[in-house]
């Protein structure tokens, strides 16, 4: 089973995944570690020179052709925040993977991204709370849609998130 972490920037899809991960022995994968490999660029400079549009054109190939190769193996992999917004997305998580929704309030995720969002080309502008809300509410049925199980993850430790998944989900 190839479990896909879900949730907006800030949601802790990398460090739940890397301790779920681990405790399954089983290998993580993260959308966005792959990308950057596999263009040899990193997420912002793939943002300076290509746009979002360019991003979501490589984040897409980069999915197809993950969830192909894994989704009959055990792996964790860690969707980037916008992964749902690329078209085919959805029904390809819903039908390949066992796909998990980290839920959290903008307040909660602005907690998070505080100070920590310098390599997020879509947080570089405006106010952060208010960028989150906005983003956040276009977005928040696209991560229903693509998700089998939704997590409340506020005042949740990566480790208690991930204890949630192993014992809750799995
Ligand atoms: C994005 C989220 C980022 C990364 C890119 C775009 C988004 O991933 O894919 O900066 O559109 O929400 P994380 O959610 O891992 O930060």
């Amino acid at each position: 089973m190839l479990l896909a972490l879900t949730g907006f920037m800030g949601s802790g899809k990398t460090s739940v995944g890397r301790i779920v991960a681990d405790a399954l022995g089983c290998p993580f994968l993260d959308l966005d570690a792959l990308i950057e490999k596999a263009s040899e660029r990193s997420i912002p400079e793939i943002f300076a020179a290509d746009g979002e549009e360019g991003f979501r054109k490589l984040e897409a190939r980069q999915l197809r052709s993950t969830v192909d190769k894994y989704a009959a193996s055990t792996a964790v992999l860690s969707l980037g925040g916008g992964t749902v917004t690329v078209p085919g997305a959805i029904p390809l998580l819903q039908e390949k993977t066992l796909c998990i929704y980290l839920k959290a309030t903008p307040e909660s995720l602005a907690g998070h991204l505080e100070g920590n969002s310098s390599n997020r080309p879509l947080l570089q502008e405006g106010k952060l709370i208010e960028n989150i809300r906005e983003r956040l509410s276009g977005r928040e049925k696209l991560y229903r849609d693509a998700a089998h199980i939704i997590l409340e993850t506020d005042g949740l430790s990566p480790e208690e998130i991930a204890d949630e998944i192993i014992i809750d989900c799995l």
